[in-house]
């Protein structure tokens, strides 16, 4: 112990303490790797293979008589530097080793953490090792640092942000339900809060860089709240794990989007100390039977989740890794909450899944849900997403074309207009079947508006592929979309099978291209629109005048009802004339001034 200083002294402290179950862990792999080892000497010299006479020297006489246990135990030193020194992969441990290293990283529970140690030990030395990972676990698992508490008497405040996907959105109303539950109430202002769950997406890199950012601004609030914890859930949290810890100190929490009812033993996991992670990924849960606590200010609008994760494997997609197997929800949990949503006031509930066409619970389809939904709550407005070309079938577009309150908005992502490359990302169907997923849709619902998801500069894209999803979106004659240049997501299908090959340059002109088109296509879609009459629902106040409200009509395009703040209030429904367009937006007035199916 001469040598050590005062850090490498606390170090030893800690092994004595928790450090005994990592040493026990540490040595059964050491013993492990020795065993194997020594099996290893013990067969090559059974098929004669020669050793050299040092080696022989080491293992002792008779090679082929060897009792491996024993052996094993004379090699453990040996072993022990060979399974350090090649990160000990082959056991599934992640143990980086060396002068020059200065992470350190343990496996308890076949989960590894990791943590930052200070530069300068000798790893080399085997009870530095030891203690290093006693400090490693101690800090993961260790119960000696609880957080401080906010003032006493104070109730904990949550603050939950959301990044990505309408599914996300409904996701952190599981999440804020669940809060609720633990006794917590609720900030729009980061900065004043004791809790802050950061719902992530991982679809992009871009989002994930979002995040990061993000991050870093929190960690300064941390400075100024020490008793602050920091959440990190959702996709990109299922898909880095605990590398959110190494990266970001600022993380105390991480959740994937399957492990939300462990939120409150995670949240006491984080107050006494030890840093809290759940990242198993479910075939079943649906979480029907937990309350969302609806975050949206106005109570207008609300989402409802029918079903989780997705089974299709879109090859460029993470979406799969991330929240897993498809499985839906039991109907009568979808209406019972449909139903508590009407009751609240809410005008109008979008349905979500990332595939809702195959929807199943038990041999009920999505087109019998749909219409179950439709009838529970007549006076509610119901729309849906995602659909999927492959699977999207008449049954449905006949059910909405029956029910008054189902809106006519399809959002159908056709990805890419070429067919080579439809196949590359293993979407399931050609772009002819797609066209005439969308004549369907204009035969049974004429008003319909069709909105979709393009993705430009996937791997080996041509620029003929490209001009293809040129001709698909005039063809489509798509209303509205959403456009996005590939990003290569780690551990997909894409990444794994192709190079991503197109220059980012070549990606962000044809993305332009691809937005020009759309609002051309746009812009002539709403001027169709000018001189008709729709139902609208009005969501709030227009944040560029005041007594103008804006919302949607009930077939899905943004409105701004001019002069109406007077006269209505968001949640009111009326019928407007459309007057003006541009290429985002109706511009319209009041046509009646009696409201329009309003509880
Ligand atoms: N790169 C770019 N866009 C993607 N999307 C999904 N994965 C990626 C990716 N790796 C797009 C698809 C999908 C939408 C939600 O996001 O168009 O429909
Ligand atoms: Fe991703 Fe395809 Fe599933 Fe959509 S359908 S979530 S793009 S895998």
């Amino acid at each position: 112990m001469d040598e050590l200083d005062e850090e490498d002294a606390l170090i030893y402290s800690h092994f004595t303490h928790n450090g005994f179950v990592a040493f026990k862990e540490f040595f059964f792999e050491a013993f492990f790797v020795g065993f194997v080892i020594a099996i290893f000497f013990a067969e090559a010299g059974a098929f004669g293979i020669d050793f050299p006479d040092d080696t022989r020297g080491f293992f002792g006489e008779g090679i082929d008589e060897i009792d491996i246990a024993s052996k094993a135990l004379e090699v453990l030193p040996l072993a022990t530097y060979f399974g350090l020194a090649l990160g000990g992969r082959g056991l599934g441990h992640d143990f980086h080793f060396g002068q020059d290293c200065n992470r350190n990283t343990i496996w308890p529970h076949k989960e590894t953490h990791a943590l930052r140690i200070p530069h300068r030990k000798k790893y080399a030395n085997f009870s530095y090792l030891c203690a290093n990972m006693a400090l490693a676990h101690t800090r993961i698992y260790g119960q000696d640092s609880p957080l401080p508490r906010p003032p006493e008497g104070r109730r904990y405040m949550a603050y939950v942000e959301t990044y990505g996907c309408q599914m996300n959105f409904a996701d952190s109303e599981l999440v804020a339900g669940l809060l609720h539950q633990e006794g917590y109430s609720f900030t729009t202002r980061p900065e004043e809060a004791d809790l802050i769950l950061i719902n992530t997406c991982a679809i992009r890199e871009h989002a994930e860089e979002k995040i990061w950012q993000r991050l870093r601004y929190l960690e300064s609030l941390k400075t100024v709240r020490p008793h602050l914890m920091v959440g990190v859930i959702g996709c990109m949290a299922e898909r880095l794990r605990q590398r959110l810890f190494e990266e970001s100190p600022v993380v105390d929490l991480v959740m994937g989007p399957d492990s939300y009812r462990h939120l409150p033993h995670l949240i006491r996991q984080v107050e006494s100390g030890t840093k809290a992670i759940h990242t198993l990924l479910s075939r079943e849960e649906t979480y029907a039977d937990l309350a969302p606590l609806r975050l949206a200010p106005n109570k207008v609008s609300a989402y409802l989740s029918i079903m989780r994760g997705c089974n299709n494997m879109c090859t460029f997609c993470i979406v799969p890794f991330t929240r897993g197997r498809e499985r839906s929800r039991p109907c009568q949990s979808i209406i019972q909450e449909a139903i508590q949503l009407a009751k609240a006031g809410y005008k109008e509930i979008t349905l979500l899944g990332q595939n809702v066409d195959s929807y199943n619970d038990n041999g009920l389809r999505f087109a019998q849900l749909l219409r179950i939904v439709a009838e529970a709550v007549p006076n509610v407005w119901i729309r849906f997403a995602t659909s999927h070309p492959k699977d999207m079938l008449d049954e449905v577009l006949e059910t909405i074309a029956a029910c008054p309150n189902l809106s006519p908005y399809i959002h159908l992502p056709i990805q890419s207009g070429s067919n080579r490359i439809l196949a590359r990302m293993n979407r399931g169907y050609t772009v002819e079947w797609y066209l005439e997923r969308i004549s369907a849709i204009r035969r049974y619902l004429p008003n319909a508006v069709i909105s979709t998801d393009i993705i430009v500069g996937f791997c080996g894209e041509t620029e003929e592929d490209f001009q293809e999803t040129l001709s698909a979106m005039r063809a489509a004659a798509f209303d509205s979309g959403y456009y996005f240049m590939y990003s290569e997501r780690p551990g997909t299908l894409a990444a794994r099978r192709y190079k991503d090959d197109i220059p980012p340059e070549v990606k962000k002109g044809r993305l332009e291209q691809v937005i020009a088109l759309a609002q051309q296509l746009s812009l002539e879609s709403n001027q169709r629109e000018i001189g008709r009459v729709h139902p609208v629902l009005l969501e709030k106040v227009s944040r560029r005048a005041s007594e103008d409200l804006t919302g949607r009509t009930f077939h899905g395009k943004a409105v701004v009802v001019r002069d109406i703040a007077r006269s209505h209030q968001p949640g009111d429904r009326v019928f407007v004339r459309i007057r003006e367009v541009t290429s985002a937006t109706l511009i319209a007035e009041a046509t009646d001034a009696s409201p329009l199916g309003v509880d």
